[in-house]
């Protein structure tokens, strides 16, 4: 039997699993690493962490399956989007990692989008937003100009421990879609935005797609993890696109659900020249020349995460979320809003907060968790609404993360999305999604939709209950007013927040 190994670098911690040619998943070992906010609004890592934590992984990983190392062939990578890595000219980091849901650029974003928000828009097609990698380019820049003259290139969190693990520094294409610096349609750096923002396009790797090769472990690597150098590296692709390739959202007409420590729904686009008008983002597939629509709710899982670690530290999620089931549809009135970083689809705001809104005497902890559960649907809910809005239909919908682990939580999105929500077998997340890549690349399937015939199996389909679905609509137009009702004060309570 041969496997591939898949890698996907989260917000939280970094996952590898071993699948063997079946699909199977016969290992799995994920190492965390911290975030570092050191102000209100700034989210940074340190990529030695991602570095040391991935090695880490794969070590254990082999030395736990038990399997040859000759027999695994390829690796690929899934990672989180947008960050900020720069590598000085004998490719030193220069800096932490400025994270996706850092939101210390608001001014930078509207000094671009004022300059230059139509041209970005056109050639990017998204909008400007806080968590983009240009934008952190151009802080950079502005408040540490030393750094930015030494900066030889750019890379992204995935892109960035691919190359420590081969030497060969590369993006792809669905992760370079997310920078603001890559004209999505045409594929390429656009060195009209390079120039426009006084940035060299020599500090853009070179692109390739998430399925090539770009080369093999470095010996010392190979030493450390037990691997062998003749295996083969597959660039990989953003996480988003990952879990979309592991959920097989691989032609039109497929959304996905996928709850993270953000949220998004996405969608397959086929017609790379229709336009939102960067209402969603539009971004490149990991699929050789597709596109996918998406929203993202800023935090998704970490608003249960947070809520967890405030207030039941030494409880697990399972325990946590022990009697949610038993909890009405509205939580007796308790309606929350998961604004805890700011928010990114509808409402592009650093500056909003989350709330909880009705809280009664009679409340006890489960209605607060239920709330939580609610607030983040609804949330990923206004992304569905966008879509629908634009013409496309969504009727059936593949959850995968947080949300689908969960059968009370699936089921509320069944009846808040209106919409059939399928879970599937052995869900991998976007590990599964890099594993494909590295499968695909490696020449087992002729494309990536054979490989996901043969590795996705669908286990189970919620559809959604009419009465439910008729309080949730109700629930979700109050829902909305919270945003607006709530903007200045926030707006108000900013000079309070931590410096
Ligand atoms: C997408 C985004 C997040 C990160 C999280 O635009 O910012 O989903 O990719 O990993």
């Amino acid at each position: 039997m041969k496997y591939v190994i898949g890698i996907d670098l989260g917000t939280s911690a970094v996952k590898t699993i071993l699948v063997n040619q079946n699909g199977e998943v016969c290992a799995e070992v994920s190492k965390s690493y911290p975030l570092i906010q050191e102000k209100a609004g700034y989210s940074e890592q340190n990529p030695e962490d991602w570095v040391q934590q991935t090695i880490h992984a794969l070590a254990e990983l082999v030395s736990k399956s038990g399997v040859q190392a000759g027999d695994i062939e390829g690796i690929s990578y899934s990672g989180q989007m947008h960050g900020l890595v720069l590598l000085d000219q004998e490719q030193r980091v220069l800096r932490n990692a400025i994270l996706w849901n850092d939101t210390r650029t608001t001014p930078q974003c509207i000094k671009m989008t004022e300059e230059f928000g139509e041209q970005l828009l056109a050639a990017t097609k998204n909008r400007v937003l806080e968590g983009f990698t240009l934008p952190k380019i151009l802080w950079v820049k502005e408040h540490e100009p030393e750094i930015f003259e030494k900066t030889a290139v750019f890379l992204l969190p995935k892109d960035y421990v691919r190359f420590r693990m081969t030497g060969a520094i590369h993006s792809e294409f669905s992760d370079a879609a997310g920078t603001l610096l890559l004209h999505v349609t045409r594929k390429e750096w656009d060195r009209d935005i390079c120039r426009r923002f006084g940035i060299s396009a020599d500090i853009c790797p070179p692109l390739v797609e998430s399925h090539d090769c770009v080369g093999t472990l470095l010996p010392g690597i190979a030493a450390e993890t037990g691997l062998s150098e003749n295996t083969k590296v597959f660039a990989g692709g953003a996480d988003n696109a990952c879990g979309a390739i592991g959920a097989g959202i691989l032609s039109s007409g497929k959304t996905l659900c996928s709850i993270g420590t953000s949220g998004v729904i996405l969608s397959y686009e086929e017609d790379k020249e229709r336009d939102f008008k960067g209402k969603v983002h539009f971004f490149n597939h990991g699929k050789e020349d597709a596109f996918y629509t998406m929203g993202v709710t800023l935090a998704a899982g970490y608003s249960l995460s947070w809520f967890k670690e405030t207030f039941a530290p030494n409880e697990t999620f399972d325990q946590l979320l022990q009697g949610v089931e038993s909890v009405p549809i509205g939580a007796n009135g308790l309606l929350f809003t998961p604004y805890l970083v700011g928010e990114r689809t509808p409402h592009a705001d650093s500056v909003i907060r989350g709330s909880f809104i009705g809280m009664d005497g009679a409340h006890k902890r489960e209605h607060f968790v239920r709330a939580v559960m609610e607030g983040i649907t609804f949330s990923l809910h206004e992304s569905i609404n966008l879509f629908r809005e634009e013409g496309k239909s969504v009727d059936t919908v593949i959850s995968i993360g947080g949300g689908a682990k969960n059968e009370t939580w699936i089921q509320m999105q069944a009846d808040i999305f209106n919409a059939k929500v399928m879970k599937l077998e052995s869900e991998q997340g976007p590990a599964m999604g890099a594993a494909m890549l590295a499968a695909f690349g490696s020449g087992w399937f002729g494309s990536l939709e054979e490989c996901a015939e043969q590795f996705i199996r669908e286990a189970s389909t919620f559809y959604p209950k009419e009465q439910n679905v008729e309080k949730y609509q109700t629930l979700f137009d109050l829902y909305k007013k919270v945003y607006t009702q709530t903007k200045d004060l926030n707006a108000g309570l900013k000079s309070f927040r931590k410096n």
